[in-house]
């Protein structure tokens, strides 16, 4: 038995080495196949982690107000979800990359996550993004991420500060004005005082000397109301006064014809430039599509307001207005075909014979949406801010400059100008700004 027990693990062990070798050498297989698999993830990952550095954030930020902001908070859902932790829990950065490029293609596809999120916020479509970059939309993230590690800002105190400060300072100088008021008022009573006295005391002078009755009744005469407005200078400042203030009401009176400054009628939705433009700071282009590439700025279609109130505030009677004019259907999503265009009540209007073109002042001149329309985005209601008559148009092309910067069709012309005029800059007068036919057909 002995020399059979001893045998049978001899029969055995050369057996079990392969066995064990093999089951060494394939978990060893496994464990590498592992190590290398979580080696590949964290590589794929870092060369996905989401940049930390200052520029990369400062970078995001201005994409994300520029892009985003319109429909998106960090912290607290607006248009679209709040987006603090999203590169989490999305199920991956390029899927989060796919999304921001054409999210409509996500939810095409019938990706799960992509058509949760697009039914939750009723089929509203995001922006397509499709020409950012990788680097962009990781900056967009690294922006994100740092809102997030910030945490919900404590943002009333700088907000509620800033317009008491503006307050003060122009609450100031109308104090000063006050002030220098009465102390003017106060001078004149005692300019009267001293005059009486002075008149008074020369009266007795005069007393003493020997006048003729003439001269004594002179000096007596009695000042009354009548002798006043009996006399010559004053007749002649009341009737100059009177002729002046005619002539003005006049000359304003014609000027006014045709002019409609400061018009704001009531619109048939309570459309507020301040909430839209101001609060929820949208781009004017996003709704004014127009401005950049034509004449007009145009007014928007019922179909942009619908990309965010399809879920924004349903449940306000102002936008209910707006889904009647769609024909919108909240049980199906989805728009009928009665659609009808919201007769918006047109405030800016030129006359027929002069040519304004959005795109030449916007695109080409650089100029400001609130230089010729004032600041909007405080306004409620839209008001007429400037006078746009052509003493106005004319006016602004005499004061600026063209706006040479990355043009280069405006190079030769700068460089003509300065040789002809050295030392001065060129206007949009000098480029035939104040050329009839360029405004009147
Ligand atoms: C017109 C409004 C709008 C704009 C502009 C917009 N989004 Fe969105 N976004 C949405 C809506 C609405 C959703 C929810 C899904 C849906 O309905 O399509 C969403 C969803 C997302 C999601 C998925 C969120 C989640 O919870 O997983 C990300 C990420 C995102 N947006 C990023 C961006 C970025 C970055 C920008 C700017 C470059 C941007 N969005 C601009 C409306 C917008
Ligand atoms: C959410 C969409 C939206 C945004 C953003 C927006 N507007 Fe408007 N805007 C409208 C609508 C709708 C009207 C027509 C109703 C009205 O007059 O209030 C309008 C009217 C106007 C008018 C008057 C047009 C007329 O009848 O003569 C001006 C000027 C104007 N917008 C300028 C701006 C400027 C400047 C900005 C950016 C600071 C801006 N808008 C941002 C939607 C928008
Ligand atoms: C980019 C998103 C966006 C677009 C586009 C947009 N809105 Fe809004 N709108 C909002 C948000 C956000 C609010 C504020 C909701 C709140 O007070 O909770 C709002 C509020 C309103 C309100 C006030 C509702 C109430 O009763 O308080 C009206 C009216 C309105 N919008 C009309 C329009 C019209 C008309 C258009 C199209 C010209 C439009 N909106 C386009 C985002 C948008
Ligand atoms: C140089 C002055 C000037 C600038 C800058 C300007 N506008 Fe205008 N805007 C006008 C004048 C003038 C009209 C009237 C045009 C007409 O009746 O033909 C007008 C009309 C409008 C209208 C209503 C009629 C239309 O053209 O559709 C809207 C909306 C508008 N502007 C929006 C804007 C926005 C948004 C910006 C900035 C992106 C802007 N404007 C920049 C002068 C200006
Ligand atoms: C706030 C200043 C401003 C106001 C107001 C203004 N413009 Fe202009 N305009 C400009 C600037 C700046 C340019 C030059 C853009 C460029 O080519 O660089 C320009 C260019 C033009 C041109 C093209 C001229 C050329 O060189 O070909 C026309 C036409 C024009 N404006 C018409 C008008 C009319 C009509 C009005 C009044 C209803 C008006 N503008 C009011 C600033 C203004
Ligand atoms: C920068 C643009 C611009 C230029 C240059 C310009 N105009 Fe005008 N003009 C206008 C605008 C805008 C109006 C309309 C003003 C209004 O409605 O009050 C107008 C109105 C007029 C009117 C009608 C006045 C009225 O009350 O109906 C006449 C006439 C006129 N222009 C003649 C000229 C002549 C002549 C020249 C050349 C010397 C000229 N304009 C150059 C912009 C211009």
């Amino acid at each position: 038995m002995p020399p059979d027990s001893r045998f049978v693990p001899l029969e055995v062990k050369p057996d079990t080495t392969p066995i064990m070798i093999k089951h060494f050498t394939s978990s060893l297989s496994k464990f590498l196949s592992v190590v290398t698999l979580l080696f590949l993830i964290s590589f794929t990952g870092q060369s996905q982690s989401i940049p930390e550095d200052a520029a990369s954030i400062s970078a995001g930020q201005t994409l994300f107000n520029g892009n985003c902001k319109s429909c998106h908070k960090i912290h607290t859902q607006s248009v679209g979800p709040a987006l603090k932790n999203v590169y989490e829990r999305a199920p991956s950065i390029d899927w989060i990359k796919g999304w921001i490029r054409n999210s409509a293609k996500v939810v095409a596809s019938g990706d799960e996550y992509g058509v949760k999120i697009f039914e939750e916020y009723k089929k509203s479509q995001m922006t397509a993004f499709t020409n950012f970059s990788d680097e962009q939309i990781m900056n967009i993230l690294a922006y994100i991420q740092a809102e997030t590690k910030k945490g919900p800002e404590t943002a009333a105190a700088p907000a509620t500060g800033t317009p008491t400060a503006g307050g003060e300072s122009t609450a100031l100088p109308s104090n000063y004005l006050n002030v220098i008021l009465i102390g003017m008022v106060l001078i004149l009573i005692l300019l009267v005082i001293i005059l009486g006295f002075l008149i008074s005391s020369l009266k007795r002078f005069l007393d003493q000397k020997n006048l003729s009755e003439e001269d004594k009744e002179v000096v007596h005469s009695p000042i009354t109301a009548s002798t006043i407005s009996r006399s010559r200078g004053f007749i002649f400042i009341v009737t100059f006064l009177v002729a002046a203030l005619g002539f003005k009401a006049v000359i304003n009176g014609l000027y006014s014809v045709g002019i409609q400054q400061g018009y704001a009628p009531k619109q048939p939705i309570a459309f507020s430039h301040k909430l839209h433009a101001g609060d929820y700071e949208i781009d004017c282009k996003y709704c004014h599509t127009g401005v950049m590439k034509g004449k007009s700025a145009t007014i928007p279609s019922v179909n942009i307001c619908m990309n965010c109130h399809r879920a924004v505030k349903t449940e306000s009677p102002q936008i209910q207005k707006i889904w009647q004019a769609a024909d919108w259907n909240a049980e199906t999503l989805s728009f009928g075909p009665n659609q009808k265009p919201i007769e918006w009540v047109r405030i800016h209007n030129l006359p027929d014979l002069a040519y304004f073109n959005h795109a030449q002042h916007v695109n080409v001149g650089g100029v400001a949406c609130q230089t010729c329309h004032g600041p909007i985005e405080t306004m409620d209601v839209v008001r007429q801010y400037s006078l746009l008559t052509m003493g106005w148009c004319i006016d602004c092309h005499r004061k600026t400059d063209i706006n040479s910067k990355g043009n280069a069709y405006y190079d030769r012309l700068v460089e003509l100008h300065n040789s002809k005029k050295p030392g001065t800059s060129m206007k949009v007068e000098d480029n035939g700004g104040l050329e009839c036919s360029k405004c009147h057909y």
